[in-house]
């Protein structure tokens, strides 16, 4: 059974995670190229100045891909700083020149190029201009987009603003365990999160000004929260767990983040939001809530896992420990596929706009054998789980649009440094050789049947 005709198969980066040539052409610091040179944040040291010089190599990486077929998307990000070394005013042709040449290089092997505004790697020198909680924020951001959308729109058509905000701002500067790696505030990033809901609309807009027949989505990522067992009482509690707010845990939240784009409102009916995050929000936040609340073509979602939840049987919610022995990759996340069979359905209830997985993937124990290839047995039944599930949920009804594999090549993952291996390309960091994995021809078998061999 295949998926819906024009289901849109894709392959995942990020700009800091691939490009390298960090200080390169023109291109000024970002907060992730200060934050990987401070000892002690990145596992083993590692930093994004190389990467994995996608930079230099995009041609063949660009060649690698067009292995994998044709007419399906890759996902990229721009690096905002490479665009704008201040973030703001000049704008640097060398970096204006590197995504057309992407771009066209993409066009001529007849793949799709999504472009992501921002992957986390923000201008150093708007982040000491106060950063998301400059009031300017979103201006700025307007313009970044502006320049962008006229460089880039005639020819590139789908655009997402922001990935993850759950991580750049929560993670970033609620309990800064990435860049830029500082605590602030519950109320400081509730109102840094407006800023950047603010400068999603006017990104929107922008495009919308810009790109003629423009597909514009947003892509947070969340945990799931599935139902332990297949009872109502269980399924409406991890329902309602899935878009409430953990007292902790918050900025990991799925209606704080979304509601405002896909609703044009808060999650205002829900009493921890009124109880901690409503009165941080900055005086008249409700007149921003109409540029915020632009539509959009598709609901884009990074997920990768999911938790179990069970009736307490008093209308909450209570965890549920996974099952002894649930499989965990490389980087300790569950093989829960269930989460791209609840999550999509839950998400399309709530929000009725196609769905579009943006992320999903997971880290192996990867190297070459002794026979020269990449045996990656668990990444292709990892994969095969995952989409059987999402094409349960499709099946049932949720408008499920695409699936986008993260991520193409071996990458730079954060605070893991290099030390884990997504990608369905293996890369040797020390001689930059690509090496492709067996999941390569895996997925490309994917996008050729249309899924039909899952
Ligand atoms: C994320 C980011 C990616 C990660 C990937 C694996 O979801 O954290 O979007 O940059 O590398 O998800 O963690």
């Amino acid at each position: 059974m295949s998926f819906k005709k024009d289901f849109m198969w894709g392959v995942a980066s990020a700009a800091y995670q691939i490009e390298g040539a960090a200080f390169e052409d023109g291109k000024g610091p970002s907060i992730w190229d200060e934050y990987t040179h401070i000892p002690g944040k990145i596992k083993e040291e590692h930093n994004g100045d190389v990467a994995c010089d996608h930079y230099h190599r995009y041609k063949e990486d660009v060649a690698l891909m067009s292995e994998l077929g044709e007419g399906f998307v890759y996902r990229f990000s721009i690096s905002w700083a490479r665009i704008l070394p201040n973030g703001i005013g000049e704008v640097n042709q060398k970096g204006i020149d590197f995504y057309n040449n992407l771009i066209d290089e993409l066009l001529k092997k007849n793949i799709t190029p999504c472009i992501v505004l921002f992957h986390w790697d923000y201008p150093l020198a708007l982040y000491k201009k106060g950063g998301w909680l400059n009031n300017e924020s979103s201006e700025w951001f307007r313009y970044y987009t502006e320049v962008c959308a006229k460089a880039f729109g005639d020819r590139c058509k789908m655009w997402m603003t922001f990935n993850e905000p759950q991580c750049f701002l929560g993670e970033g500067h609620k309990n800064g365990s990435t860049a830029p790696g500082i605590k602030m505030s519950t109320g400081d990033v509730i109102r840094m999160g407006h800023n950047m809901l603010l400068s999603h609309g006017k990104a929107v807009m922008e495009i919308r000004k810009h790109v003629e027949n423009s597909i514009v989505g947003y892509a947070p990522s969340c945990d799931v929260c599935a139902p332990a067992t297949d009872s109502p009482e269980d399924i409406e509690a991890a329902r309602a767990r899935y878009f409430s707010f953990d007292e902790e845990w918050w900025m990991w939240s799925v209606s704080l983040w979304s509601d405002p784009v896909m609703l044009g409102h808060y999650p205002e009916d829900d009493p921890i939001f009124q109880r901690k995050f409503k009165g941080e929000l900055p005086e008249g936040y409700e007149d921003d809530m109409k540029i915020i609340n632009q539509p959009l073509d598709f609901y884009g979602q990074n997920i990768y896992t999911a938790s179990h939840w069970r009736s307490d049987g008093k209308g909450g919610a209570l965890w549920t420990r996974l099952p002894t022995g649930t499989a965990k990759s490389t980087n300790n996340w569950p093989l829960t596929p269930e989460a791209l069979y609840w999550g999509p359905k839950f998400l399309y209830e709530r929000y009725k706009t196609p769905i579009v997985i943006t992320e999903n993937g997971m880290a192996c124990h990867d190297w070459i054998s002794v026979d020269g290839k990449v045996h990656d047995p668990n990444r292709i039944d990892y994969i095969t789980r995952y989409l059987r599930a999402l094409r349960k949920a499709s099946e049932e009804g949720a408008d499920i649009r695409g699936y986008w594999y993260w991520a193409l090549l071996d990458n730079f993952e954060w605070g893991d440094g290099y030390t884990q291996h997504f990608g369905l390309v293996y890369m040797n960091y020390e001689t930059l050789e690509r090496t492709k994995k067996d999941s390569f021809d895996f997925f490309k078998e994917v996008i050729a049947t249309n899924g039909e061999n899952i």
